[in-house]
């Protein structure tokens, strides 16, 4: 049997065989998180305009310091250093940051889009060596499951919030009665689009399910395990929808808070 040794020759950066528009989604990536990322940043450095009435914007949940009524701990600490920027979102917003971050779906997402690594399947990449998630300092990327503890205990803060903007204070007597604004439901679909979005994640599927050799043994961590894989299968889908609406929900309380929009009151 003869044998012969081929070397394939290396794509140089963009080169491809491929006939469709491979760098559409690359470039869609580019724009929605370039966009979401510039966005956020400037609304964290803003530390105003996130609060209106019962509502408090996600990207400041939760205030653990701060000047609004939703502060947890009461405003800025005396001890906090006068040449450092104060914003409470800035003592919140790693961590949700970090879970998208370190998320599967968006590490695939950002490497191809913003380091061309490579810029989509079989297409040529601008570097020659490979070195992966399995050395510094992309396995930090690990931590996810971390991230992904801390983002469970946010949920439940976010829902909270959600219970608190029911209730209204009327401006001239300070009585406050249960009710419903648009705001309430913008803030109720950033929970269940975020809540997709979390239980959809992939090191969620392992804590339910992947320390059983046997599902026969635990039919509730089965059920569990399939739930998670069912949000699973829409990860990304998950993972736009509430990016969008998350920032859409920051959105909605500055501008109510700035008197661009009135909120409306259902009941
Ligand atoms: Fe995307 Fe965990 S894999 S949130």
């Amino acid at each position: 049997m003869t044998q012969a040794e081929l070397t394939l020759p290396r794509r140089s950066f963009g080169q491809t065989m491929r006939a469709d528009v491979w760098w559409a989604q690359p470039l869609v990536v580019f724009l929605g998180l370039g966009a979401f990322v510039v966005y956020s940043t400037w609304a964290a450095f803003q530390g105003r305009n996130y609060f209106f009435g019962p509502y408090l914007s996600p990207f400041y949940s939760p205030e653990i310091f701060g000047p609004s009524p939703h502060s947890w701990f009461g405003p800025k600490p005396g001890w906090w250093p006068a040449w450092l920027l104060f914003s409470p979102a800035l003592l919140v917003l790693w961590a949700p940051g970090g879970f998208r971050l370190t998320c599967y779906y968006y590490r695939g997402a950002y490497y191809k889009a913003f380091w061309a690594d490579p810029p989509a399947c079989t297409v040529g990449e601008p570097r020659k060596s490979y070195l992966g998630e399995r050395s510094f300092p992309l396995i930090m990327q690990n931590v996810h499951r971390y991230f992904l503890y801390i983002a469970l205990l946010f949920l439940l803060v976010l829902l909270h919030d959600v219970w608190r903007a029911l209730w209204f204070a009327d401006p001239i007597t300070g009585a406050v009665s249960f009710g419903l604004g648009v705001g309430t439901l913008v803030l109720a679909v950033n929970v269940v689009l975020l809540g997709g979005y979390t239980i959809g994640c992939h090191s969620l599927r392992h804590l339910v399910g992947g320390f059983l050799d046997q599902f026969s043994k635990s039919p509730a961590c089965y059920r569990a395990y399939a739930c998670v894989g069912c949000f699973n299968r829409r990860h990304m889908l998950w993972a736009w929808m509430s990016l969008f609406w998350v920032a859409f929900s920051d959105v909605y309380v500055r501008l109510c808070s700035l008197g661009v929009w009135h909120d409306f009151r259902i009941f």
